[in-house]
């Protein structure tokens, strides 16, 4: 039995064991009612021009969608460019927005749109002055409104790594999808041994242009956050104690995170960095964490900040769904690793953990999203008998970099560990995540390079 069949099994197994939504949104005696699919779609744009690869290979990207807005990036070699976005109506696309002569800045154009119709398909394009040469066609939806009920698709990942002529296989069949939102978990490039923007700068522009990234990013929104990757490896700022760190000072961060936020597509939060929220009506709030930015090794993963805004956005939120998205696993893996590497994740920093999975038991709805372990599982967050036994935690990726291999480590058929890892698959996957609001269920699956689902669980809340 090689790899990949060991996992299958451990997926298939888990499946059996999934059961549906008890069906908390509807009186006593009713049945709960699946909520409505999305809204099909046109067929893609048939935008004037020509694609100029030359001028426009670099990923077009949207960004952070709201139920009115969304901010595009892209690079281009040209000095001005237009803008024309497309909305869906009864029968294509109709012109909804238009900006003329956008200066390019070192090669980047960055335009944030408003103005725009709630969950709705829209395409777009950056073209150049002459109308005669243009990006591919871009996709986005707009988020839906309070009033928006239906089925919620996302598609989320980690570690991408250029991967040469490999590439990232799998997110060529995420693009076919017409996803919602796509997460990028962190370490969406590997920019280790950077050190100028423009030496950070070369590793975006590998990924961006890598043909199945860039085919995903066009087809949808993307929400992104970091992980240590975009920076250093195991980056520490200052002097640290601890082991296989990369020291850098401010202005080495300062470098890699105008890297970051020139290549990807974000507004600022509350505090003017990373850790923001992306609302989908009352289906889910996408809570984006920065665990990266604020860590001091040993001491704390986020500032009290950051860790106060989370608890209070998971308590306040009046959304069916509360998506805590985080770049590395919150997960107490010490029945499976015991305390290996901890620092790199939530375990290393009991205090803090213990403050977010009181909150995330508070409420009803949480499910964990995250990356960095190189490996993909559906996981609780707690060993039996511990705070957050019951909470889940969907591990998404790698999509081109190194597999962990646990089952070299543990044996992941022993009862114990299977009842804390129902999925585990150490293969490249992208996670897809169906939220039913209407059965207050997560489907969540994780997909291989050919397309097809290696490990599946459905999710009642
Ligand atoms: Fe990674």
């Amino acid at each position: 039995m090689n790899r990949r069949e060991v996992l299958l099994s451990v997926g298939a197994s888990a499946t059996l064991l999934a059961c549906s939504g008890d069906g908390t949104t509807d009186g006593p005696g009713t049945e709960p009612t699946p909520a409505p699919d999305r809204p099909a779609e046109p067929e893609p744009w048939a935008a004037p021009g020509t694609y100029d690869e030359a001028a426009f290979g670099w990923s077009l990207l949207a960004g952070d969608a709201t139920t009115d807005g969304v901010v595009l990036v892209a690079r281009t070699t040209e000095p001005t460019v237009d803008c024309v976005v497309v909305a869906q109506d009864g029968t294509g696309w109709t012109e909804v927005a238009r900006k003329t002569g956008v200066t390019s800045t070192e090669g980047s154009v960055r335009i944030e749109l408003d103005g725009l119709t709630p969950d709705t398909a829209h395409n777009w394009i950056l073209a150049s002055a002459d109308g005669a040469r243009r990006t591919l066609v871009g996709r986005f939806r707009t988020a839906p409104t309070n009033d928006g009920h239906r089925k919620l698709v996302i598609g989320a990942t980690s570690c991408l790594n250029p991967g040469g002529d490999v590439g990232f296989p799998g997110l060529s069949f995420a693009a076919t999808e017409r996803l919602d939102a796509f997460l990028l978990l962190g370490d969406t490039v590997y920019a280790d041994g950077s050190r100028t923007v423009d030496e950070y700068r070369a590793f975006w522009r590998g990924v961006c242009a890598t043909p199945s990234f860039r085919d995903l990013v066009a087809s949808t929104s993307v929400i992104a956050t970091w992980d240590d990757h975009e920076v250093a490896n195991n980056w520490t700022l200052g002097a640290g104690d601890g082991f296989n760190e990369t020291l850098i000072d401010q202005a080495w961060l300062d470098d890699a995170t105008f890297a970051f936020k020139e290549a990807i597509p974000m507004r600022p939060g509350p505090n003017g960095g990373i850790w923001r929220k992306l609302s989908y009506g009352t289906i889910a709030d996408i809570l984006v964490m920065d665990c990266r930015g604020e860590r001091q090794e040993d001491v704390r993963i986020v500032s009290d900040e950051q860790l106060q805004w989370v608890t209070e956005q998971l308590a306040q939120s009046q959304a069916a769904f509360k998506i805590v998205m985080v770049s590395i696993h919150a997960a107490d893996h010490s029945a499976l690793l015991g305390f290996i590497e901890e620092e790199d994740r939530w375990q290393g920093y009991p205090s803090q953990r213990d403050v977010l999975v009181a909150a995330a038991e508070a409420v009803p709805g949480v499910l964990f999203v995250t990356g960095d372990m190189h490996y993909g599982a559906i996981q609780k967050l707690s060993p039996a008998g511990e705070p957050g036994e019951g909470l889940w935690e969907f591990a998404v990726g790698p999509s081109g970099s190194e597999v962990f291999l646990l089952s070299t480590l543990v044996n992941l058929a022993n009862d114990e560990v299977a009842s804390q890892y129902p999925v585990v698959l150490e293969d490249w996957n992208w996670g897809r995540l169906t939220l039913d609001p209407g059965l207050m269920t997560a489907t969540l699956e994780l997909v291989g390079d050919d397309g097809s689902v290696l490990g599946s669980m459905i999710i009642p809340f």
